[in-house]
């Protein structure tokens, strides 16, 4: 499979979600992601396995992990990748229906299934032997006081001194009929044999965590974690990614978190995203854009995409995304006004270009449909204009209180706006459709600035 994209990797062709197993390895950097090949919908999750060199470039390397073995006959779930003396580590959440649904063998009847945590390794990041390599590691939870014995998943590992730790997402009963989320971290000497070390269910809200992930950034801590049912409003779409900083005591596993959690990008569709580091030791982190709608490109189906890759960094106690260089370099050719227009906006919004400029109380912005604009300092978009259906009732959204005036930095790629607001103090990024006509901006704080 030669599939090649640039800036955003999108599904080759059917349906992805999750990033997973996310890592620089051998000269590569090995994304990862869940995917169904058979068609443009969720189904028996696979790992499907997509390589670049500089992050920006693309090329998707077919299936790694698809389901072999009684624990993971249903899918290969969400995990992570860490490199141990050479050797490319995968963790992953290995699922087997209790029941499949008759009409869909693809999904399970009622939502219950089975999980078990998984292995598997491999020399070159290229071969994985999904029958011999595997590896049960953690066997279903089966103590409700624990954890969940379907809702057990999503292992993101790393290793600091001499201990490598594991934290997964779980829930456990609140009162007779609500759940919490949970998380539960486990410790290894030689990252095969696990022990629960402890948990933590911290005030972040959500009945089930999934895709915990938990590094260090400077002298902060800082945890990510995808909670379903963050949001209260009984809308659709109610499950984000949100982050915090906090304290983590590795020798007891406590987990202490300093603030509210906030979210990681406040367009929406970003979730389930996973942190690495780049070749320069830099903590990145990528996430899934949920998509509404497949896309038909000629003949191939597809739906859903990642974000670009954004620097994480904690100034003073905020959590900032920033957008990473590689990027910044991918679109870096200052151009004039016609120059975009000839390019990209009459060629219907197939290249990728960037917008810098600052805004005030009243600038306006209108990207082909999509506005952008600041109000009671708050940064809001609307997609009304370019968003199919209601399935996803956040059409108008918006950041908190940032300042009466704001940089922003902008990058259109079709199905994908990113704004990238003062630096990655924070992100709003959204999926958008039919993107038509001109780009017009109405009192700019600065001159606008468009690349290519
Ligand atoms: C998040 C998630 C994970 C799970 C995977 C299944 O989107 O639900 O928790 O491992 O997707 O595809």
């Amino acid at each position: 499979m030669s599939t090649k994209h640039f800036l955003h990797l999108r599904a080759p062709g059917n349906w992805i979600n999750d990033p997973n197993g996310f890592i620089y390895f051998k000269g590569y950097y090995h994304l990862f992601y869940q995917y169904f090949p058979y068609g443009p919908q969720w189904g028996t999750m696979h790992w499907g396995h997509a390589v670049s060199t500089d992050l920006v470039h693309w090329q998707h390397k077919g299936i790694a992990l698809f389901p072999t073995k009684e624990y993971d006959k249903n899918g290969c779930f969400s995990g992570s990748a860490l490199n141990i003396d050479d050797t490319l580590y995968l963790y992953y959440t290995g699922v087997k229906y209790k029941c499949a649904d008759e009409e869909n063998i693809h999904v399970p009847k009622n939502n219950e299934f089975f999980s078990a945590q998984a292995m598997i390794t491999s020399d070159d990041g290229f071969t994985f032997d999904n029958f011999n390599g595997k590896k049960e590691i953690i066997p279903q939870i089966n103590d409700l006081s624990v954890g969940h014995p379907s809702h057990t998943r999503d292992p993101k590992v790393w290793k600091s001194d001499d201990t490598y730790y594991m934290v997964l997402g779980t829930q456990v009963k609140d009162s007779e009929d609500t759940y919490k989320g949970r998380l539960l971290f486990y410790t290894s000497t030689d990252a095969v044999n696990w022990s629960l070390g402890g948990t933590f269910d911290g005030q972040i809200g959500g009945y089930m965590w999934e895709c915990p992930d938990l590094f260090t950034c400077g002298t902060d801590d800082v945890l990510v974690v995808s909670p379903m049912g963050y949001f209260k409003d009984g809308l659709n779409c109610p499950d984000q990614a949100v982050c915090v900083t906090g304290a983590f005591d590795e020798k007891n596993c406590r987990l202490k978190i300093n603030d509210n959690a906030r979210p990681v990008d406040y367009g929406t569709d970003f979730y389930a995203p996973q942190t690495t580091t780049d070749k320069d030791g830099r903590r990145i982190i990528i996430g899934w854009m949920r998509m509404p709608e497949v896309v038909s490109d000629g003949d191939t189906q597809w739906i859903g995409m990642m974000c670009s890759p954004r620097i994480v960094q904690v100034i003073d106690g905020h959590i900032y995304f920033k957008m990473h260089p590689e990027t910044e370099h991918a679109i870096s050719h200052s151009v004039s006004y016609k120059q975009l227009h000839d390019n990209c906006l009459s060629a219907g919004y197939n290249k990728p270009f960037r917008i810098r400029l600052a805004v005030k109380n009243d600038s306006q912005i209108n990207i082909g449909g999509y506005k952008i604009y600041l109000k009671d300092n708050c940064l809001y978009t609307d997609r009304t204009a370019v968003y199919p259906g209601d399935n996803n009732p956040r059409l108008v959204v918006h950041t908190p209180p940032l300042a009466d005036k704001c940089d922003l930095d902008i990058i259109v790629d079709g199905h994908l706006i990113e704004i990238f607001i003062n630096d990655g103090y924070d992100v709003l990024s959204q999926i958008v459709y039919n993107l038509t006509g001109a780009v017009a901006i109405e009192n700019p704080a600065s001159e606008p600035e468009f690349m290519m």
